[in-house]
């Protein structure tokens, strides 16, 4: 465990920050750090960057990360877990919400790559990283009331551009029902698919258990699965798991 202290609070949407630290941290995209609030708790983050992470206010921890100012100290300790590896030529990742953070640093890291985002969120002032997303790859934008790009769903925008294209590989990150429907989507197209899974986490190095789907660790063996251990996964899609481990269905 480190203690870095944030350098910068950038404010990206209305419910989304990104903090910039005083430490570079090598990783993998897809690859995540603990976060710790000293007397709060521990959460995952994936890297939006070396010194950068990209975070949605949703409950009592990301609140209190909302309460931070610059000069404040954080402690931290990653990277932890799988990552994205590309393969071919052509892909195609898939973005929900926050889960633009992942593949944000997917395509800054293999911007000589031929990839398209599919970026979704509910309104124009939701979507992440547009501008970037536009300096390395090619973006269609979504959004649900259809205040920006295409009106609808990233999985039916998906769909639309496999009828028109071929992709090597896809890969997600987002709202799980969403990446369900892009794993279904995949296996349709027999395109390869890498996808980003979320479980509550505690350790993150594969011992408490806590973060357990099948046969796998979503900390250790994940959080980015690939097709094949997909399919081998019937929570996927169908059930996620309270903080006390419960199995609450989608
Ligand atoms: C590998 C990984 C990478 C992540 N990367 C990011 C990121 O880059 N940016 C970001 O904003 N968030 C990310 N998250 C999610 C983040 O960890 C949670 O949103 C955070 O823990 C919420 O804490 P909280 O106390 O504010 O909210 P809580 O009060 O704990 O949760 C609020 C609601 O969010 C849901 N929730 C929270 N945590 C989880 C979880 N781990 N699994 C499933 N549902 C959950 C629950 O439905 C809950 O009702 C990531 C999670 C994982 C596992
Ligand atoms: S968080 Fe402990 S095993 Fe994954």
């Amino acid at each position: 465990m480190k203690i870095v202290k944030i350098k910068k609070i950038i404010d990206e949407t209305p419910n989304i920050k990104t903090f910039v630290i005083n430490e570079k941290i090598d990783f993998k995209p897809g690859q995540f750090a603990m976060l710790w609030l000293p007397g709060v708790d521990e959460k995952p983050f994936s890297f939006m960057d070396k010194d950068k992470f990209t975070i949605a206010r949703v409950g009592d921890f990301t609140n209190k990360m909302f309460k931070l100012k610059e000069g404040d100290k954080i402690g931290i300790r990653g990277p932890y877990g799988s990552y994205f590896k590309p393969y071919g030529e052509k892909i195609l990742a898939v973005a929900g919400g926050v889960g633009a953070v992942p593949i944000m640093s997917f395509v800054r890291e293999y911007k000589d790559l031929d990839i398209t985002v599919i970026l979704g969120a509910r309104t124009e002032k939701e979507l992440l990283f547009r501008e970037e997303f536009n300096k390395y790859c090619n973006l269609e934008v979504c959004t649900d009331d259809g205040s920006c790009g295409y009106k609808g769903f990233t999985t039916d925008k998906l769909k639309e551009i496999l009828k028109k294209d071929k992709y090597d590989l896809i890969i997600t990150c987002g709202p799980e029902i969403m990446m369900k429907k892009v794993f279904d989507i995949s296996n349709k197209h027999n395109i390869p698919i890498q996808a980003s899974l979320e479980r509550y986490m505690k350790c993150a190095i594969g011992i408490c258990g806590i973060c357990c789907i099948g046969e796998f660790t979503v900390c250790k063996d994940g959080p980015v699965f690939t097709g094949e251990q997909l399919k081998l996964l019937e929570e996927f899609g169908n059930y996620k798991r309270d903080a006390s481990g419960k199995k609450i269905k989608f």
